[in-house]
């Protein structure tokens, strides 16, 4: 039997899987049924004690794109799925089967789907628009152009009040240093008749809320994603005595959630009256790293601001407690095992898998704010998070397939570090 299976390190080898037969026979007691979005390919899911794997069985072409295209997305920052291996050269008695892609199935992912049909998300729309638009935007910065995108490409997570959008399938892909306006373009086209027909199909099925234009839906898609562009792009000349301008275009492009690792100014001549202004935008992933260093905690970006802003909050009044300023690194701990620890801690068992620890905090800190506001009184953090989790994650349905006893295991205090992060979703 030949075989080429190709599998990055920290995941399975997945040797024992029966690969002499196409995968949609695959019987193993360790495959899993999953809600997916709709797919074209055999897709299938299989548990290992690493996690889940995502098994999906195209030519062998495709599938070597793919993990190129994934890998190379992924180290560039960009939220994709995590590719873990890829199986060619497949044979049954001496007849050549396709290939097979493996990921790693991505944590509190939620197909578009699910969303709509449980209705349980803030600005639903609005959220899943934005989180689009930056996963679009990011993809064409390092020159991707996606081909395919569609809302069943995309998968999401939550992030504090937003979602954050995953990019998953991306055999039809082109890598280019650059992409030209027409390349973008035509990505954009393709994006706006996909969602369009994947909302009236939705639509069909009675689950779009009510006055939802799929058409409308679209146009939002194309203006939010020309603004962004715009604000990171766009090369600006502006006068000499106008220095403003750079400072403005800056917090322009930060308030976006990006970061702008360059400026580069120019002039068209020297002792020109006219400079120009290029940008060299970088991922907005400013704050979950930020967070990752001080806490070890892996978060989404949003989630990442939310938690830092309370670190600092934290720290002010620990400051003020103690009456002098304690060092930065002890602030962050207290707060990681006063703070965050304390509150997960008040999560009951069978609750995990309703949502990660990050967004159960963030969620806490929401709602123990609107809850003061609207009793008009101070409480007791604690008693918000009580509150919280009995009101809105007991209720809540489970969003990750995993059991829940593996779904969050805090580090003993006394004797682990902070936690061995794994390495993100
Ligand atoms: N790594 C993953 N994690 C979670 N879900 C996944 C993953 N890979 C695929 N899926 C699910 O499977 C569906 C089909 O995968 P996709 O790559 O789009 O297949 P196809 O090429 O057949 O369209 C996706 O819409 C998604 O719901
Ligand atoms: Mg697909």
């Amino acid at each position: 039997m030949a075989l080429h299976l190709f599998a990055r390190t920290g995941h399975p080898d997945f040797l024992d899987l029966p690969w002499d037969e196409p995968l949609d026979e695959w019987d193993d007691p360790r495959l899993v049924d999953i809600p997916a979005g709709l797919h074209r390919h055999v897709v299938r899911f299989v548990r290992y004690d690493q996690g889940l794997y995502v098994f999906k069985e195209l030519p062998k072409r495709y599938a070597e794109r793919e993990y190129r295209f994934l890998t190379f997305l992924r180290e560039e920052g960009v939220p994709v799925v995590k590719a873990a291996g890829v199986a060619t050269d497949r044979h049954r008695d001496g007849e050549p089967l396709e290939s097979v892609i493996i990921t790693k199935h991505l944590p509190y992912s939620l197909p578009y789907r699910l969303l709509f049909s449980r209705r349980s998300t803030h600005d639903l729309v609005d959220s899943m628009l934005d989180a689009l638009v930056d996963l679009l935007v990011r993809i064409h910065l390092v020159g991707f152009m996606w081909g395919d995108c569609s809302l069943s490409n995309t998968l999401f997570r939550r992030d504090a009040r937003r979602l954050a959008a995953y990019l998953v399938d991306t055999e039809t892909g082109e890598l280019h240093p650059n992409l030209t306006d027409g390349q973008r373009g035509y990505d954009l086209d393709l994006a706006m008749e996909r969602t369009a027909g994947e909302l009236l199909d939705l639509e069909a099925q009675g689950l779009v809320p009510d006055g939802l234009d799929p058409v409308w839906f679209g146009d939002q898609l194309l203006e939010r994603y020309t603004h962004t562009w715009d604000v990171l792009t766009a090369q600006e000349t502006f006068a000499a005595s106008d220095r403003d301008r750079i400072r403005a275009r800056l917090n322009a492009v930060n308030a976006l959630g990006y970061d702008v690792g360059e400026v580069e100014v120019s002039a068209e001549d020297s002792g020109a009256e006219k400079l120009r202004m290029a940008l060299h935008v970088v991922e907005p992933n400013r704050h979950r790293r930020l967070l990752f260093e001080r806490t070890g905690l892996r978060a989404e970006e949003s989630q990442a601001r939310v938690l830092l802003a309370d670190i600092d909050g934290y720290g002010a009044w620990l400051n003020e407690t103690y009456g002098h300023d304690l060092p930065r690194d002890v602030l962050d701990r207290r707060w990681y095992q006063d703070s965050y620890l304390n509150a997960l801690s008040r999560v009951p068992d069978d609750l995990w898998g309703r949502r990660e620890g990050p967004q159960i905090f963030a969620e806490s800190l929401d709602h123990w704010h609107w809850i003061m506001g609207e009793q008009g009184r101070e409480m007791p953090f604690e008693e918000g998070v009580d509150d919280y989790v009995r009101e809105i994650l007991a209720p809540a349905e489970v969003e990750e397939v995993v059991s829940a006893e593996d779904a969050f295991t805090a580090p003993d205090p006394e004797t682990g570090p902070l936690p061995m992060p794994d390495e993100g979703p």
